[in-house]
């Protein structure tokens, strides 16, 4: 069996070809740049760009299962593409996003909804992983850490449920090499709630001084989300927030039910990317 895994270069789908390779899988990797991926020998690499979806023909050809991003603007061509290669097994990185009352009406659901939706109507089996808020989001505050021992924020007591990206990973690992989640669409989250101040408290711990929390307006953030986020995001990620302070998310246990093991913490999280923060 040959897995595709598209994407090789991104957080959750680097420990997607690391967990395959630590798993004995053949495993052929995608990205649009495929001259900077640093993958072990034995991966073949190629380049294609989901929204090209004829770079696909030569990557898809002897593949049997498929990981793949959610982010391609047609998802109905690319999904034509899968299936007439004859996959027999495609994992989506989805988003908790799609299954949130309201869905089909917010930006971030309805995109991920349609790429569901492409997927189902394509008739491929298929499994959707559907992770809320990722912990790697606070990568965002490295700076701010790193030179001013300051966060700013605009809802500091704005509550999720991060998620570290390699337990997205182990499960998609698990999708693809078993039958086991054909048809499931698992909502993934971290073990415990925290505000983004206890986030920013944690990164304090961690790095071993203060770190403080600075309130700013919703137009302060978005000046600033501005300058490395598109305006679309800028909104979604300000809006997120909003609603999310004093709201009670859910804590999925489905990553403990697929794999077995308690889901890795936020704490964990940092340590395992300290480097950002010091
Ligand atoms: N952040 C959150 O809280 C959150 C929550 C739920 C879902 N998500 C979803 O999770 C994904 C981000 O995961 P991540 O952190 O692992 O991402 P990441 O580290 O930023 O990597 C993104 C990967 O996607 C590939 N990619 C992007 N556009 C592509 C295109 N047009 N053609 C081919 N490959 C493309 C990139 O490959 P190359 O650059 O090498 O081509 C890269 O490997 C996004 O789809 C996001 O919507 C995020």
């Amino acid at each position: 069996m040959t897995v595709l895994v598209v994407g090789a270069s991104g957080a959750v789908g680097g420990g997607v070809v690391s967990g395959l390779l630590a798993r004995g899988e053949r495993v052929r990797a995608t990205s649009r740049t495929p001259d900077k991926l640093a993958l072990p020998a034995d991966v073949e690499v190629c380049a294609a760009d989901l929204n090209d979806p004829g770079s696909f023909a030569g990557p898809l050809e002897g593949i049997d299962r498929v990981f793949l991003y959610a982010d391609l603007a047609e998802p109905e061509a690319l999904l034509a593409t899968v299936a007439a290669a004859g996959v027999r097994h495609v994992v989506v990185l989805s988003s908790a996003a799609a299954s949130l009352p309201g869905a089909p009406e917010d930006f971030n659901g309805s995109r991920f909804l349609r790429v569901e939706a492409a997927v189902e109507e394509s008739g491929v089996p298929h499994t959707f992983l559907r992770p809320g808020g990722f912990a790697s989001n606070a990568a965002r505050w490295s700076w701010g850490v790193r030179d001013e021992s300051a966060v700013p924020l605009p809802y500091p007591d704005a509550v999720q449920v991060p998620i570290h990206e390699q337990d997205i990973a182990d499960v998609a690992v698990i999708a693809l090499t078993t039958d086991t989640l054909i048809g499931a669409a698992p909502v993934l989250t971290g073990p415990e709630r925290l505000t983004l101040r206890e986030q920013v408290a944690v990164i304090g711990d961690a790095v071993g001084r203060p770190v403080q929390v600075i309130e700013q307006t919703e137009a302060e953030c978005a000046a600033m989300l501005a300058r490395y986020v598109p305006e679309v995001w800028v909104r979604q990620i300000i809006k997120d927030w909003r609603e999310a302070v004093g709201a009670s998310p859910a804590v999925s246990a489905e990553y403990t039910r697929i794999t077995g093991r308690p889901s890795r913490t936020f704490r964990a999280w940092v340590a395992d990317n300290i480097a950002l923060f010091r």
